[in-house]
């Protein structure tokens, strides 16, 4: 696996299997790894011959007030992670190789953002096309895997390659749950033994909605399971998308209807 630290060093890596006639497909993350991510990277090995993962907490997509600086940096251990999943270049830019004149975009998030997420985090979408169009730019992928458990994200970064008549396919890799049916996460790392109890219900509970449609009935069971918070509980794209608080910690999940 060859690990690139600046751009480029990632397009001499990019352009040697390109001119192979590679196809090349790419795996952004902000790391902690856990068997979610890896699953979008047997996704992107399905679908094309190189495979690229990047890591790097990117912090347009945090207000100040979240989790920024405590968000979990296992650079080494996620690595070891990504070679032994067959990764072909990690890419680990820094702050000044992501944005080296400043933090500022163009681009903005499009009608797909309205709501849900953005209700409660309004810098966040556009912090994400921020930085998913900049490792765009710089991997220049014919492919992209996103995960399901990012709903409203997936859907965000589709509206951007439409508007921008990009000739990238996005794929929705589906969501990887714990054994109780608990969505997997980095930030499940802040939970507590006891915290993890409840969390686990947040799945069954939307389940629950997803069948018998009653959204205010299932926000009185999350809260009632322990939750401190229920930032939303909504019908969207022919799902049922929830975000709640336990402690301080933020989940989000969603099922299909
Ligand atoms: P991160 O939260 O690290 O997630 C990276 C990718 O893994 C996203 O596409 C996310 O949807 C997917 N993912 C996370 N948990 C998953 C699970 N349990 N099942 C399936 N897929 C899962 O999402 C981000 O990073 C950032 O916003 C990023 C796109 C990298 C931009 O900074």
């Amino acid at each position: 696996m060859i690990i690139a630290r600046t751009i480029d060093a990632l397009k001499t890596a990019i352009k040697d299997r390109r001119d192979n006639g590679d196809k090349i497909g790419f795996v952004p993350t902000m790391g902690a790894l856990h068997a979610g991510h890896l699953s979008l990277v047997a996704l992107a090995k399905k679908n094309a011959d190189c495979v690229v993962v990047s890591i790097f907490v990117n912090p347009t997509q945090f207000a100040p007030h979240e989790d920024f600086d405590s968000y979990p940096r296992t650079e080494e251990t996620d690595a070891n992670k990504l070679e032994s999943a067959g990764v072909d270049i990690l890419f680990l830019p820094t702050e000044d190789v992501l944005y080296p004149n400043g933090k500022d975009s163009d681009i903005k998030a499009g009608s797909t953002a309205q709501g849900l997420e953005t209700t409660f985090r309004p810098h966040f979408f556009d912090g994400v096309v921020n930085v998913v169009n900049r490792l765009f730019n710089a991997v220049t992928p014919d492919i992209a895997v996103f995960g399901e458990k990012d709903f409203q994200q997936l859907s965000v970064i589709r509206e951007m390659i439409e508007t921008q008549n990009r000739d990238i396919k996005i794929i929705g890799a589906p969501i990887a749950r714990d054994e109780h049916g608990l969505a997997l996460s980095s930030r499940n790392a802040y939970l507590s033994a006891d915290e993890l109890m409840i969390a686990r219900q947040l799945n069954v509970i939307i389940h629950e909605a997803a069948k018998t449609g009653d959204m205010d009935a299932a926000r009185d069971k999350i809260l009632a399971a322990g939750f401190d918070t229920v930032d939303y509980i909504e019908k969207r794209w022919n799902r049922v998308l929830a975000a709640a608080w336990l402690g301080k910690t933020r989940l989000i999940d969603n099922v299909a209807i």
